[in-house]
């Protein structure tokens, strides 16, 4: 079989709240997500046994097993069938580790990819459901668009398409981990929370002043003392650059700022590449579950 190749786009959260933990151990979320045009690439082949997934540049297979096989195997569950021998390779562009869902964003481009070569007719909530196995942003990975997300992050809700803008995101120098993340928000009460209802409104309204207003991420309070200056220096150099507004992404670190002109949005990327570890200039992308990404 030929290889089929697709872009596998990363995500970002206009708002995030945990309203508090829940019994299975995971939390309950509430998010106003968004995909965006940074992108990995990832590429599909039959191969001659079992399963391989590679880093294009580290050409070493992984070792284990990974996302992308479980992802594979729950979705030719869904199918009712064996997964055949089968080759990915992973083109990466998307910082790892950052907040903006570099690796769910892969798993889902491998999901489409399968319904593309196995099933075109599988519809979307079996999908999801085979991304869910891996990961609870998977859903939303797997759908794309402008999302509420609420329960884990895989209860859905589609939203209003963000209003154009351009997007700078920037990566520091450092890692977050997720897990160590929602373990510092455990036992916390958030005082200040997200104006999701605002910013839903604001969506509908097609008001990219009023989304950006409301940008906020409650994981922002509980970063490490030593890295919340950091990430607040960021978002005031965004701002300062134009940005109508900055916020971080997920758990963290990358931090991403909307603008209303390109100009502004590329001088902002500039400046800010500067020093800040990776800057990248991205754009909304609208929802993925058709044929056609
Ligand atoms: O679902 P996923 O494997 O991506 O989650 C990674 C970790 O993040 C989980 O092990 C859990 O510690 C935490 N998490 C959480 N509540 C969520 C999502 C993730 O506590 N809604």
């Amino acid at each position: 079989m030929a290889a089929i190749t697709r872009p596998a786009p990363a995500k970002i959260n206009l708002a995030l709240d945990i309203l508090g933990p829940r019994p299975d151990g995971y939390h309950e979320m509430r998010m106003v997500m968004q995909t965006v045009s940074l992108c990995d690439t990832v590429t599909l082949e039959e191969a001659e046994a079992g399963f391989t997934l590679r880093t294009e540049g580290d050409f070493s297979p992984l070792e284990g097993e990974t996302l992308e096989q479980r992802a594979a195997e729950a979705f030719f569950r869904e199918l009712g069938r064996p997964c055949p021998p089968l080759a990915v390779t992973l083109e990466k562009r998307t910082p790892a580790y950052a907040g903006l869902g570099g690796g769910s964003a892969d798993v889902a481009a491998l999901l489409r990819l399968l319904r593309q070569r196995y099933a075109p007719d599988l519809p979307t909530e079996a999908l999801e459901r085979a991304g869910l196995a891996v990961g609870s942003d998977m859903p939303f990975c797997v759908r794309g668009g402008t999302a509420l997300a609420e329960g884990r992050g895989e209860v859905l809700t589609n939203l209003p398409p963000l209003p154009p803008c351009w997007i700078v995101i920037c990566k520091p120098d450092f890692d977050l981990s997720t897990g160590e993340m929602f373990a510092r928000a455990r036992r916390r009460i958030f005082q200040n929370r997200p104006d999701i209802e605002g910013m839903v409104r604001a969506l509908e309204g097609g008001s990219l002043a009023g989304v950006a207003k409301r940008l906020f991420n409650v994981f922002e309070e509980v970063l490490p003392p030593e890295r919340r200056e950091e990430i607040q220096g960021i978002k005031t150099a965004l701002r300062c650059c134009g940005a109508l507004n900055a916020a971080m992404s997920g758990s963290g670190p990358a931090v991403f700022g909307l603008f209303e002109t390109e100009g502004e949005a590329s001088s902002a990327a500039e400046s800010l590449g500067t020093w800040c570890g990776q800057t990248f200039l991205a754009r909304p992308v609208e929802r993925l579950d058709g044929t056609e990404v």
